[in-house]
């Protein structure tokens, strides 16, 4: 079993490979035209957003969340099988099939099920150190708040807040560093009010796959981001901002994720909030 995972890691990685080196050499795929025809979310028509309601299933992730509040994941955020995850998700967000498919078989092996052949709701995600961790972003820890299911409204502002960039329209933006700085933020402040805090290597590098996801998929927008992170909800006429012909690969994602992770400086940041 632990050898058929390491094989199958591998033929992932192999695979992810290939798509990075097509991305170098294909077109971009043009603007306006990201997601495919036919696929929820072509020419930036989103299905109408509806907030969950009582009952609903949801999760610490809010690119997942939007896709239930859109109805591009079933809107009750129940019984999603493995196998179709991967594919919604690369449509509406571009993201490599490797990358799709590796992230649902992750979810599957963690919650014990067969990939091809069971369903999960979106809450059951958020075993605490499968994939959730403490010091997220947009989440208490899940030791103050048990359901991940709701963004805490104060840290994305702050998050937010934080940005620091523009890009070439003039739009604010955030950027490595300000994902960096506000991670360090975040570690050091759920160390202090948590008793139980744990953030092993791996988790971090979760935590910083997340952030970079943030200024990939959204380009650090802020105007998009104050949507998706507080309401989780799509913008009509958006679409991700990457634009590369397979998708976003692992390989490109862990570009960001190594400087995102080792910007990352929770001594300085303790020591600054000490001087004050
Ligand atoms: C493919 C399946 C996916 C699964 C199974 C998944 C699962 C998760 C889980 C369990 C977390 C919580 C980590 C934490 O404790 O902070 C998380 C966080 C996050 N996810 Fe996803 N996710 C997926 C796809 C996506 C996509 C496509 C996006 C964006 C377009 C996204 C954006 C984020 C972000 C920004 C966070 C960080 C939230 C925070 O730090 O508070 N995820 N995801």
């Amino acid at each position: 079993m632990f050898l058929t995972r390491i094989l199958q890691d591998f033929a992932v990685f192999g695979w992810d490979f290939v798509l990075s080196l097509t991305n170098i050499l294909a077109p971009l795929r043009p603007v306006g035209h990201v997601v495919p025809e036919g696929h929820p979310g072509a020419g930036g028509h989103w299905p109408e957003y509806m907030p969950p309601k009582e009952g609903d299933s949801r999760c610490s992730c809010p690119g997942l969340n939007a896709m239930a509040n859109h109805g591009i994941l079933p809107r009750n955020g129940k019984g999603i099988p493995f196998k179709d995850l991967g594919e919604l998700v690369r449509n509406t967000y571009n993201i490599a099939p490797s990358f799709c498919f590796f992230v649902s078989n992750f979810s599957a092996n963690m919650l014990k099920r067969n990939y091809r052949r069971d369903t999960f709701d979106l809450a059951e995600l958020d075993v605490h150190n499968g994939i959730e961790h403490d010091g997220s972003l947009t989440r208490e820890d899940s030791v103050h708040v048990p359901d991940q299911g709701t963004p805490h409204r104060p840290f994305i502002e702050e998050l937010l807040a934080s940005a620091t960039g523009k890009d070439k329209e003039g739009n604010t933006i955030l950027t490595i560093a300000d994902l960096s700085r506000y991670s360090a933020k975040r570690r050091v402040d759920a160390r202090t009010s948590n008793p139980s805090y744990s953030l092993s290597f791996f988790h971090k590098m979760f935590a910083s796959s997340n952030s970079s996801l943030l200024l990939t998929i959204y380009g650090g927008r802020v105007d998009d981001l104050e949507v998706v992170l507080l309401e989780e909800r799509i913008t009509e006429g958006w679409e991700s901002r990457v634009r590369s012909k397979m998708g976003l690969t692992i390989a490109a994602l862990n570009m960001t994720v190594l400087r995102v992770e080792m910007g990352i400086d929770e001594k300085q940041y303790a020591q600054s909030i000490k001087q004050i």
